[in-house]
C-alpha cells in the first residue's frame, strides 16, 4: 500500500530554495510515497476567535493534514526560527483546544539555507514545537542542506551527487520512519 504524505514549504518566497528542495525530494523519495502539498499562503493569522467557528482557509488545512498519514516539513530559517507563515500554519492546525490536527502523525523535519548552518537552529525549534504537538518525529537522520543555487534544477533535477545522495537516504529512513508509526498507530 502507499503512503499518502503531506507536505508544507515553509517560504512564501517566489524564488524559495526550499520549493528547490521539495520539488527534489519528490524526485528521490520511494516510489510508494503519494505526496501532496499543503499550501500556508492563504490562511489568515490565527486568533483564538476563531475556535468556535474556523473559516474556509483554516478547516480546509485540517482537512488536508487529516486526509493525509505522514506530514513532511520543507523550512528556511529565519532569525533562527522558522517563518511565521509556518508557524502561523502550525496554530490553526494544532487548534481548536482538543482538536490537535498533529496527534501521533509521523513528521519529518528538513530545510536548506543560504548560509552553512543549513537551518540547523530553526529545525530545532520546530522539533520543540512539533514534539508538544505530540507528531511522531523521526529523530535521524538530520538534514542541514546548505544550498548552492545551481544544484536543484527548477524542476527539481539534482545536479550534485553528494547532495542526490543525502536526499535519497533522507526520504528512504523517512519512508521507514512513516512505516514505522503507521503499524502501531494506523491513519486513514
Ligand atoms: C533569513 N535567512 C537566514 N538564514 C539562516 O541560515 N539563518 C537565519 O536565521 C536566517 N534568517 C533570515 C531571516 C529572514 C527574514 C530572511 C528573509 C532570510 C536567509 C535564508 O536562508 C535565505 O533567505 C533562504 O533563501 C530562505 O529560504 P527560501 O525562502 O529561499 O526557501
Amino acid at each position: 500500500a502507499a503512503y499518502k504524505v503531506g507536505y508544507f514549504v515553509g517560504s512564501l518566497s517566489s524564488t524559495s530554495i526550499n520549493r528547490l528542495l521539495s520539488k527534489a525530494l519528490l524526485k528521490v523519495a520511494p516510489p510508494d510515497l503519494e505526496f501532496t502539498e499543503i499550501g500556508i499562503k492563504d490562511l489568515p493569522l490565527y486568533s483564538p476567535d476563531h475556535d468556535s467557528d474556523y473559516p474556509p482557509e483554516g478547516r480546509a488545512l485540517k482537512d488536508a493534514i487529516a486526509g493525509v498519514q505522514a506530514l513532511l516539513f520543507v523550512t528556511p530559517e529565519y532569525n533562527r526560527s522558522v517563518p511565521g507563515a509556518l508557524k502561523n500554519a502550525i496554530d490553526w492546525a494544532s487548534r481548536p483546544w482538543g482538536e490537535n490536527s498533529f496527534d501521533h502523525v509521523p513528521v519529518g523535519i528538513i530545510g536548506a539555507s543560504i548560509g552553512s548552518i543549513g537551518t540547523a537552529v530553526a529545525q530545532q525549534s520546530l522539533r520543540a514545537v512539533m514534539a508538544f504537538c505530540n507528531a511522531r518525529l523521526m529523530t535521524a537522520p538530520e538534514a542541514y542542506i546548505h544550498l548552492r543555487t545551481d544544484a536543484i534544477s527548477d524542476s527539481g533535477e539534482i545536479n550534485d551527487e553528494e547532495l542526490g545522495a543525502v536526499l535519497t537516504a533522507y526520504m528512504a529512513e523517512f519512508r521507514e520512519h512513516v512505516e514505522r508509526v503507521l503499524t502501531v498507530l494506523p491513519r486513514g
